[in-house]
């Protein structure tokens, strides 16, 4: 019997239907449908614009999708973790309101930080869970509201951001299918070219903080896109490397949706045609810790079991990852 590994059982997704299009930004900043398009593939993306509801309520709705597609109860859930940087509040942690929402009444759970690389920090801690045996059943959640913390007036990153939610199960497999090796890397040396500076126990909120717009997301772009070009092409190349995988042998390369021109130079170093890439950053643009499952949803239907997959992400903090996964059931089966 093969080793038991954590496979992906389900996928579910939440996306608000507000669209803020290229035209729209056109009339908040000085920019064009043209940049936007040329430098980073985006051309909308969805805003949770009801000022009631926040990430848990995107995160909730992803998770009750996996629950009915799998067809199990949601006290049949052991632990849920939720990848954030947009947390409903400091806290109690949004795994906490997730669980509530849901009625996961036997589960516990936490919130994972590590921004682009949230799902990806999350799905292999989630997968420890699993392989050791402690858990039958995870829910891994990426979800951010980034308009709560997007400047819409700087042009510089208010074009980049959208919201939205994405969700897997994971549950343990003997078939040879699942997760089948991650990396994990942070780099905190260069953390204030992608932060957000107020609001916690260095800035705490106050009238100064608000006065010099520390609540908002802060980016140096080209710094960021430097480090994400490499960082995400060495370790998708370490990754196949380490199992022996050519560019014919995976599936899909599912990245990270931060700007079509770091995918496409990943995708050339991993030797993969992009037909083979997953790609609907023109459509939602960058949901930070949304984005994979955000992919694995479009693309549900032409998976197969036992198709390879490489996850690759990069962002805030530095951190960066890849996940080498055997996909575990058919798509095209799926009731959805
Ligand atoms: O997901 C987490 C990780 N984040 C990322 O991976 C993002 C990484 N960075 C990027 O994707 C790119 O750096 C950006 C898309 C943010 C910027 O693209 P770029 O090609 O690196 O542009 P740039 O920052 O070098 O700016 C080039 C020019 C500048 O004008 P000047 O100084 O040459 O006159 C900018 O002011 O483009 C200008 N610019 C814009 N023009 C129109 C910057 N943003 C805009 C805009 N519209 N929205």
């Amino acid at each position: 019997m093969d080793k038991v590994r954590a496979a992906i059982t389900a996928i579910g997704h939440f996306l608000p239907e507000d669209r803020l299009t290229n035209a729209d930004l056109e009339k908040l900043v000085d920019t064009s449908d043209e940049w936007i398009q040329t430098r980073t593939g985006i051309k909308e993306r969805r805003i949770l614009k009801d000022p009631t509801k926040a990430t848990s309520f995107m995160a909730a709705n992803a998770a009750r999708e996996v629950l009915r597609k799998r067809g199990i109860g949601p006290e049949e859930i052991d632990l849920v973790i939720v990848a954030t940087v947009t947390p409903d509040m400091f806290f109690p942690a949004t795994a906490c309101l997730v669980t509530a929402n849901i009625g996961a009444v036997n589960a516990w759970g936490y919130d994972v930080s590590a921004a682009c690389s949230g799902f990806l920090f999350a799905l292999s801690t989630g997968a420890q869970f699993i392989e050791s045996g402690k858990h039958t059943k995870v829910l891994v959640i990426g979800a951010d509201k980034m308009s709560s913390i997007v400047d819409y007036t700087d042009r510089t990153t208010c074009v980049l951001f959208g919201d939205g939610a994405g969700a897997v199960l994971l549950e343990p497999s003997t078939e040879g299918v699942g997760i089948m090796d991650s990396i994990e890397h942070t780099d905190g040396t260069q953390w204030a070219s992608l932060c957000m500076l107020g609001g916690g126990s260095l800035n705490p909120p106050s009238a100064a903080t608000l006065e010099q717009n520390l609540h908002r997301l802060h980016q140096e772009g080209a710094p960021v896109f430097k480090a994400a070009v490499k960082g995400m092409a060495d370790v998708s190349a370490q990754i196949m490397e380490d199992n022996n995988l050519t560019g014919d042998d995976v599936r899909y390369l599912v990245p990270h949706q931060a700007n079509l021109r770091i995918i496409d130079a990943t995708a050339r170093r991993m030797g993969i045609s992009m037909d083979k890439v997953m790609l609907n950053i023109e459509r939602y643009g960058n949901t930070t810790a949304a984005t994979i499952p955000l992919c694995l949803i479009d693309w549900e239907k032409e998976l197969r079991k036992g198709d390879n997959l490489i996850l690759a992400a990069f962002g805030g903090g530095f951190t960066w990852g890849a996940s080498y996964v055997k996909w575990a059931y058919d798509g095209d089966k799926v009731n959805a």
